[in-house]
């Protein structure tokens, strides 16, 4: 089987509601879906990206209206947040139904659930009709796709459709907040929506902790290598001093002088803009890892607004 890349949304849909896996375009990265409430279909995303069954999904939906039929509670502040927020690169954890498998869940007793904010997948959600579980479509623990054609060079034997909706705006995944019934919120992975315009609405916001004890119960997926090119990638604090410069691929999120004496150069924005820097961060890491430099040099961006996803990724690439 190799995946056919089409534009026909109806076809995808047709794809998933007889069971298949189709990867979708979204506003942050590619996903890997299927029908969200079919736990065979749900189980090929798994066998598909070899991930592990410990690391639940998040649940894609057309609108606002659906969130009932799969979250047993809604806390105001989620309300809150998904009106000013979704569509957009925001996934709240919620109580969840009975009705969401447990393998989507990890069973765990929450879901994750978002809107996403891009024309094909809005069209392929209504077209389907159904509530969509897609992880990012890449192999576990490999960098996230944010072109049809990265996805077709990790999966395209693995799945049955690709749906082509050209390369993702945002380019980092969602911010991903457990929003709990009484108390806090709880950021669990930084991403395309700052944390600071999500407290300006809710209030203060706690930054989960990893620990051993907590990841497991809060945030199974939250490994800490992930995003890894296959080249080993270290975090510096300046590109001067390296040993043997041209054995170097180097990734800064703004200009670096003297560029030539690398043997790769990815500048993210050549403005220093953060939004740019986080639509290309995937694409650079993926070219770098083509060039056939020995070790990836990387530094990080101030850690506010989407700096935070753009060094949490870095950091996770760093191993
Ligand atoms: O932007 C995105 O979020 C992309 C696009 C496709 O929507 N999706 C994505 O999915 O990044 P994925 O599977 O690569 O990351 C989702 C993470 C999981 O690793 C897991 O840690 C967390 O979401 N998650 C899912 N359900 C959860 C739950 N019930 N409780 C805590 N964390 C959960
Ligand atoms: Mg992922």
């Amino acid at each position: 089987m190799s995946a056919r890349t089409t534009t026909d949304v109806a076809a995808a849909a047709a794809v998933l509601k007889s069971g298949g896996l189709v990867a979708l375009p979204t506003e942050t990265v590619y996903g890997l879906a299927a029908h969200a409430l079919d736990p065979l279909a749900v189980a090929k995303i798994f066998e598909a990206k070899n991930r592990p069954h410990f690391d639940p999904l998040i649940v894609h939906v057309a609108e606002a209206s659906q969130l009932d039929g799969l979250v047993a509670k809604i806390p105001n502040a989620a309300r809150l947040l998904a009106e000013k927020f979704w569509p957009g690169p925001l996934t709240l954890v919620l109580p969840k139904r009975d009705v969401v498998p447990d393998l989507v869940t990890a069973g765990l007793p929450s879901v994750a659930v978002r809107i996403p904010d891009h024309p094909v997948a809005q069209a392929l959600l209504r077209e389907s009709g159904l509530p969509l579980a897609a992880p990012s479509a890449n192999l576990f623990g490999r960098v996230s796709p944010t072109t049809a054609e990265h996805v077709a060079e990790q999966l395209a034997d693995r799945i049955d459709l690709i749906l082509d909706g050209g390369p993702c705006r945002v380019g980092v995944e969602s911010t991903i907040l457990h929003v709990p019934v009484h108390g806090r919120p709880t950021l669990l992975r930084p991403g395309g929506t700052p944390l600071e315009a999500l407290e300006a609405v809710v209030g203060p916001i706690e930054i989960l902790q990893k620990t051993a004890d907590n990841i497991p119960q809060l945030a199974p997926g939250m490994l800490s290598s992930h995003y890894a090119p296959r080249t080993p990638v270290l975090l510096v604090e300046s590109f001067d001093g390296l040993p043997e410069p041209a054995e170097w691929g180097i990734l800064s999120p703004g200009p670096v002088p003297d560029v030539g004496r690398f043997g790769a150069v990815e500048i993210l924005s050549e403005r220093g803009d953060l939004a740019a820097a986080a639509a290309n961060l995937f694409a650079a890491l993926r070219r770098l890892d083509r060039t056939g430099v020995r070790r990836i040099a990387a530094t990080l961006c101030p850690e506010a607004g989407l700096g935070r996803a753009i060094n949490d990724r870095l950091r996770r690439a760093a191993r």
